[in-house]
């Protein structure tokens, strides 16, 4: 990823579809100094997303998009994205899959968190799955996104221990909360 010159952040584009927990973290992060990023558009496939409260919350520009005709809408983000001229995107928690030729336009420019041990466990569903297999360790990886789901190159991950007392939801919660420190220290990572 090309050296920041200055102190001129580049701009980011944040694709969500639902809390927003993650997004509200990277904001905070995006306004410390050291940040290399700084996140001026946050998209969204639903109005739903509780996590669009965070655009006005920041004085974000927000933009939803209904992904029902796929082509035309990638059509639209991309001439958006030129218009605000964003350089990066990160993906938290957005439900929907980037085509090839919407991923290849922004080639090794997007990031993504994935709640697992990549390559365990892509998709949906990873806490119920460690669980069940009763594996001893979970966790959440943050890779850069390529057209095949879930499996491009890792930049970090971080390990957690799963006890006897863990459910799906404890679990969850309890990577979240691993997540909300990788995925800052993945975004400095990439660019330096
Ligand atoms: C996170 O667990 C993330 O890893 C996954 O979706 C969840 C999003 O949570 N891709 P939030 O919307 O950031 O709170």
């Amino acid at each position: 990823m090309e050296k920041l010159t200055g102190l001129k952040k580049i701009k980011t584009a944040v694709f969500i579809s639902g809390t927003g927990s993650n997004l509200k973290n990277i904001i905070k992060f995006s306004k410390i100094k050291k940040s290399p990023i700084s996140i001026n558009l946050i998209i969204s496939n639903t109005n739903k997303a509780s996590g669009l409260k965070f655009a006005d919350q920041f004085n974000i520009k927000k933009k939803i998009f209904n992904f029902q005709s796929f082509k035309k809408i990638e059509k639209k983000i991309l001439i958006l994205l030129k218009k605000e001229n964003i350089k990066f995107i990160c993906l938290a928690g957005f439900m929907k899959i980037l085509s090839k030729n919407f991923i290849e336009k922004f080639d090794g420019k997007i990031i993504n968190i994935h709640p697992s041990l990549l390559p365990k466990y892509k998709g949906l569903n990873t806490h119920n799955r460690a669980i069940n297999n009763k594996d001893k360790f979970a966790g959440c990886t943050v890779h850069y996104v390529t057209a095949k789901l879930d499996s491009g190159k890792k930049i970090l991950q971080k390990k957690i221990k799963i006890t006897t007392k863990d459910n799906p939801s404890s679990l969850a919660k309890k990577v979240l909360r691993q997540e909300h420190k990788l995925y800052p220290a993945a975004i400095m990572k990439v660019f330096n």
